[in-house]
């Protein structure tokens, strides 16, 4: 069969409400036109986050009923850490509220002042982790990653010779760890193959350096590699899944994307020196380390979520649908990140609006023009987003996809929106920034339209 259909029935509905095009004039100029400041029941259709935003199965939803809520050793826990250790064979299991949680805690105890960790893109908590503690965040993916009509199958691989020259230059002892994001998010979302994790694995030995993941994507990435990679058709997700995780020393997990929960995280590890220290921090500010801050039912919920997200009928129709959201702005001449990633669809922002430049934010005129015109909300990734720092090469509006929430009808609506959007695109307006704070400014930055 040619169509690829959603592998589940629906039992519980959410309603969703559409706004008037005033009610929406409204809400934009209160909202200072910064769509993270309007509240979530006047959005028709959110892509703001694939994370913590997915729907949860049958058996998760009995899962949180079964859950175990005393405080040491509950039942829930071992479920959770017997799942875990069979998906990534990882012997230490650490839980943890969510992904930054598990990044603060690494980056707390291999980051300091003089320290630097090199990853294909580190995402912008990672980054500030890292930074937090003094040291430094350095983002090497290969040159393909960063052209976004570059098709090239692996854009998320880290840059081996750079990678190799940056530990030449400041020395194997100042790097605590490497580490690879899969897929890239900050990079479109695109995957990193096998080969390339096995070429970091090979240098990451010869100089004796630890080597981790920021798995946040971790099943999204192995279905990529079994469609793309060669030699790796004929393996199962889970065989691809597991050589993945048995290539490093740890990993960082936010169990929002592909945990298919809306609340968790995990730090894996293996050295026992380091579990011992994590333990402490994670009693110190998370919770006891059988329940990590989280509580017995959202233990279950996330060992349900990690068997499911191997599925592979799941898998598949999860990137088929995304990659038909991006095939179709592509066929209306929109360009995007190509190949399609897997979580999400980045627009290019200045070829949507080549009239405004980037310090008019045309990711964010796009952001504000879709939720005006037909009640979407995504995330601009651009100067609004980076600006305070180095400007960015590419200025993205990010139309990320909740797990098992939005039919094909929803993303049809979405397609027929960006391209009358599209149609009168130079009724696009140009911003300015009235109110920023001074870091993490896109959360709460305040808009006015020129
Ligand atoms: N690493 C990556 C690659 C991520 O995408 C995220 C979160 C995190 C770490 C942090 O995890 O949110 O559970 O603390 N990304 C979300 C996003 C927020 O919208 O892309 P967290």
């Amino acid at each position: 069969m040619k169509t690829i259909i959603e592998p589940f029935r629906i039992k519980v509905v959410e309603p969703i409400r559409m706004t008037t095009g005033a009610e929406r004039e409204q809400i934009l100029a209160e909202a200072g036109f910064n769509l993270f400041l309007i509240r979530a029941e006047d959005v028709l259709i959110d892509l703001l986050t694939d994370s913590g935003t997915g729907a949860m199965s049958s058996l998760q939803w009995a899962g949180i009923m079964r859950g175990d809520e005393l405080y040491a050793g509950a039942k829930s826990w071992y479920v959770l850490r017997d799942k875990v250790r069979e998906i990534t064979g990882f012997e230490h299991v650490l839980p943890t509220h969510q992904g930054r949680a598990s990044e603060r805690i690494l980056f707390e105890l291999v980051g300091g002042k003089g320290k630097v960790v090199p990853n294909n893109s580190h995402f912008d908590t990672t980054r500030a982790n890292i930074e937090h503690t003094g040291a430094k965040a350095v983002d090497l993916v290969i040159e393909e990653g960063r052209q976004p009509t570059s098709r090239y199958p692996f854009k998320g691989n880290m840059d081996l010779t750079k990678l190799e020259g940056l530990i030449k230059e400041v020395g194997p002892q100042n790097i605590p760890l490497v580490m690879v994001t899969v897929t890239n998010n900050s990079g479109g979302g695109q995957p990193v193959s096998l080969e390339n994790l096995r070429a970091v694995r090979k240098l990451c030995d010869r100089y004796k350096l630890p080597f981790f993941l920021d798995a946040c994507r971790f099943a999204e990435n192995a279905w990529f590699i079994k469609q793309r990679e060669p030699g790796q058709q004929d393996r199962s997700v889970r065989e691809i899944v597991r050589e993945m995780f048995t290539l490093a020393d740890g990993a960082t997990i936010s169990a929002k994307k592909d945990g298919l929960v809306n609340i968790g995280g995990l730090l894996l590890l293996r050295d026992a020196g380091l579990v011992r220290r994590a333990d402490e921090l994670l009693i110190l500010t998370e919770g006891f380390i059988t329940y990590g801050g989280l509580a017995g039912r959202d233990l279950e919920a996330m060992a349900q979520g990690f068997e499911e997200v191997v599925h592979e009928d799941y898998l598949q129709y999860r990137i088929r649908s995304t990659a038909y959201l991006g095939e179709k702005l592509l066929a209306a001449g929109i360009q995007i990140v190509e190949p399609p990633g897997g979580h999400a669809i980045y627009i290019d922002a200045k070829h949507f609006a080549p009239h405004i430049p980037p310090q008019r934010f045309p990711g964010q005129a796009l952001v504000v023009g879709l939720y005006r015109h037909a009640g979407i909300r995504a995330a601009e990734i651009g100067s609004v987003m980076f600006g305070q720092g180095t400007p960015p090469p590419m200025e993205l509006v990010r139309l990320a996809i909740p797990r098992r929430v939005y039919t094909q009808s929803h993303v049809d609506y979405v397609v027929e929106a960006i391209i009358e959007v599209f149609g009168q695109r130079d009724r696009l307006r140009p911003l300015e920034i009235v109110a920023e704070p001074p870091t993490l400014r896109h959360f709460t930055a305040r808009f006015r339209e020129l």
